[in-house]
């Protein structure tokens, strides 16, 4: 892997290919070469996760490809391991970091303070003080802020730095309700109070986009609410960039909104004699209209047509045209897209239990390496890779109901239920897909489970990243305790 320390001659990579044969729009789980994660298994035993540094950058490239004027910035919550993080930077792609930790990640991966964006929600103390240490020696770091409250901790810690404002565009969308945040009130500056927040900041900072993320997991079907909500946000900038011609956005609100304020009459009122008033421009850099582009969990559900999805924001966010003579850059910051299907995480059926209505396969991976189909039902493609003593390849097996389990005494520790999958046999690794975003980045030693190992793959070659943890581990920060 070529680990140059970072740069701006990284953003000239090539992107003028979109998706080709090199680089399809999905990597399915039938994709993976079955005898490399059998080796990789053997040597490095499981529950393993895989991840494929190549594919992450075709990802980032399909990206830059379907928005070549736009900054995009990868949300590193989707996985933060090291060698994702160089992958991307390599990529071109700027790194936005929900924490202290995040931003510390992406410093030490090599990512530049200028392609660092740092969202805080709800920040403890000890997040702000590390980014304002930050910010001295990286003055080019963008914070984030979703509260004036927020604000007001910056400013007192002396920060006159990069700010962009969250707003919360009152539109969320996403696979499930726990991951839609648009509407969430946790989320941004309230919409109808977005404008005055923004102007009111420029006295003290630097203020140089505005930002809002609808929700994670956004499919063909959902894009009507992410028009709408880009859209909005197009609407808030052109009102911050050119008052004179655009006025106030409150004007856009829709009747939910109107709900919302009907119950706060008093901030209501400042937003509309802010708006009657003369007001200065805000000459806004950028606007982020956040993540969320969804990949295929589903072994037929089609990959999204990002091309398409661009243009949709492209046009639905219109020309921000700033008082400078500028326009504000579009930005948006996918998690999931950059990384989903560039890993898997390989498990060993070590129990086969018929019952009346399905066959168990107990594995030795549960809910806390995998945590996302018992924390949103998510659905994650399996395949049965074999390797049972005695046993036919799975391709030669019937299907059966399978129900597969893992070790952690909950009920809800289950990868899938009664689905249709080669039958299994005890000693057979079975493969769970599309499993790169939010995977081991989840991962957790509930039931005093020590964490799995992580395998990348670039070049052809492998190399431990994560070693798995050990029962040690487990206890490495409890302090003795007196009998
Ligand atoms: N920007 C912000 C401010 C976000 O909060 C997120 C995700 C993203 C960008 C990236 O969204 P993406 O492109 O990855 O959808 N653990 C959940 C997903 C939670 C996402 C939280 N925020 C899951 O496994 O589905």
């Amino acid at each position: 892997m070529n680990d140059d320390g970072g740069g701006a001659d990284e953003r000239e990579a090539d992107v003028s290919e979109a998706a080709t044969a090199d680089n399809p729009l999905v990597r399915r789980v039938a994709d993976w070469n079955a005898e490399t994660l059998h080796e990789l298994a053997a040597a490095y035993d499981t529950p393993l996760y895989v991840v494929d540094t190549d594919r992450v950058r075709e990802n980032c490239e399909r990206l830059r490809a379907a928005f070549p004027d736009a900054d995009v910035r990868y949300a590193v919550k989707a996985h933060t391991g090291r060698a994702v993080l160089n992958a991307v930077r390599q990529a071109g792609l700027e790194a936005e970091c929900a924490s202290a930790g995040e931003v510390d990640r992406a410093l030490a991966a090599g990512f530049p303070g200028d392609r660092l964006h740092y969202t805080a929600v709800n920040p403890p103390d000890r997040d702000l003080d590390y980014i304002v240490g930050v910010a001295e020696t990286e003055p080019g770091v963008t914070v984030t802020a979703g509260a004036v409250d927020t604000l007001d901790r910056l400013a007192d810690r002396g920060y006159d730095g990069r700010v962009c404002i969250r707003v919360n565009p009152g539109v969320g969308a996403g696979h499930h309700e726990k991951v839609r945040t648009g509407g969430a009130p946790k989320f941004g500056v309230p919409y109808d109070r977005a404008a005055q927040v923004v102007r009111e900041a420029t006295d003290r900072f630097d203020v140089v986009g505005i930002h809002a993320h609808a929700g994670s997991g956004i499919d063909a079907d959902q894009l009507d609410s992410h028009r709408e909500f880009v859209s909005r946000m197009g609407d808030l900038a052109r009102a911050l960039v050119a008052p004179d011609e655009h006025g106030s956005a409150s004007g856009s609100i829709d009747a939910d909104q109107e709900a919302d304020q009907e119950a706060d009459q008093d901030a209501d009122q400042d937003v509309d004699q802010d708006a009657d008033q003369d007001v200065d421009a805000v000459d806004l850099e950028y606007v982020d209209v956040g993540g969320g582009f969804g990949v295929p969990y589903r072994e037929e559900e089609p990959p999204l047509d990002l091309p398409a999805v661009a243009d949709a924001t492209r046009e639905a966010i219109g020309e921000i045209h700033t008082g400078a003579g500028g326009t504000a850059t579009l930005a948006v910051e996918p998690g999931r897209y950059v990384v989903a299907d560039a890993g898997v995480l390989v498990t060993r059926v070590n129990t086969v239990k018929p019952t009346r209505e399905t066959t168990v396969a107990g594995v030795d991976a549960g809910m806390t390496d995998l945590l996302r189909p018992a924390m949103y039902d998510a659905y994650h493609p399996i395949r049965n890779l074999g390797g049972a003593e005695e046993e036919p390849s799975p391709v030669d097996r019937e299907t059966t109901s399978v129900t597969v389990a893992g070790p952690i005494c909950e009920t809800g520790d289950t990868f899938c239920n009664g689905r249709q999958l080669a039958r299994p046999a005890r000693g057979d690794l079975l493969a769970v897909g599309i499993a790169g975003a939010y995977g081991y980045e989840m991962a957790n030693q509930y039931n005093s489970r020590p964490r799995p190992a992580e395998v990348a793959l670039a070049n052809g070659d492998s190399r431990l990243v994560r070693r798995r943890e050990t029962l040690a581990d487990l206890t490495t920060v409890e302090r003795e305790v007196d009998e």
